[in-house]
């Protein structure tokens, strides 16, 4: 490979003056990923689903201008709908669609409840499908526009060993699925759906014991999105590595 080729290949792209949506931004990674793409310049529209009780995420509105917060339930089909009219009305395009919001439960075999496994469902797989059916209905993906979906590596099928946790690895590889098929619909609208799986994290979703901070996930995140690495129809972690099926 020549030396001009190689260089190429990794230069990044920053991110920078785009629209970005964060879906699941009032804490954890989430409200990492606000904080950040603020940082290098984005505008930002922030989801809560409670939106006055988004103590942190409502500071830093305070303190950015780019920065909107706004309300949307991802179990709810009506706050999904409403929501991303109402998107459509304040922005013209999603350059960058975050879909992070997720709910984890790790009950095992002999405790299983149907409607823990129908929830999970509902958030982790629904929620991220019917947000970006929505997003795309009302026009604002076009071509260029990236949409990442926050997996975990516990709906990999390959690295699953351990077994357990049914309803989070289940509702997590169901995302996959929908993500994958989202990639090669929307490829010839030029739009790019990633799958992306943040490490093991402290936040409130591992009672904070994880091994590494959101800050250092979002940054991976980010910094994944902007390189060269082809996103659609692959899968990696905040390191840039790549997660087998
Ligand atoms: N932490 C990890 O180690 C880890 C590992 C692998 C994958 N992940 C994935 O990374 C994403 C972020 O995880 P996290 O660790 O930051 O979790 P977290 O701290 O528990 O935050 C979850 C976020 O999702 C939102 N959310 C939950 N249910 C929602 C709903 N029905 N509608 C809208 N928003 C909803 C929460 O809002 P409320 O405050 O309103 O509940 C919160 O903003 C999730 O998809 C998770 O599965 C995390």
């Amino acid at each position: 490979m020549s030396r001009s080729t190689k260089s190429r290949l990794t230069t990044q792209a920053a991110i920078a003056d785009k629209q970005v949506v964060v879906v699941g931004a009032n804490r954890g990674i989430g409200l990492e990923f606000v904080r950040q793409f603020l940082e290098k310049g984005n505008s930002v529209v922030a989801t809560a689903r409670t939106p006055s009780r988004a103590t942190d995420l409502n500071k830093l509105a305070e303190k950015h201008s780019k920065l909107t917060v706004t309300e949307v339930d991802v179990t709810s089909m009506e706050s999904i709908k409403a929501w991303a009219k109402k998107l459509r009305g304040d922005i013209k395009q999603v350059d960058y669609l975050i879909n992070n919001a997720g709910v984890a439960k790790w009950a095992d075999l002999g405790s299983l409840q149907e409607e823990d496994m129908l929830h999970l469902f509902r958030t982790n797989t629904l929620g991220p499908l019917m947000i970006t059916q929505e997003v795309l209905r009302e026009g604002l993906l076009k071509s260029g526009s990236v949409v990442a979906n926050m997996t975990s590596k516990m709906g990999s099928m390959e690295d699953n060993t351990s077994g357990g946790s049914y309803a989070y690895r289940a509702s997590k590889a169901a995302l996959n699925a929908v993500t994958k098929s989202l990639a090669l619909d929307l490829e010839d609208k030029g739009i790019t759906v990633a799958l992306m799986h943040p490490g093991w994290v402290k936040t409130d979703m591992t009672n904070h014991s994880g091994l590494i901070d959101a800050q250092t996930s979002a940054a991976g995140l980010i910094s994944l999105l902007e390189s060269n690495k082809p996103l659609s129809c692959h899968w990696y972690d905040y390191k840039h590595e790549e997660i087998p099926w």
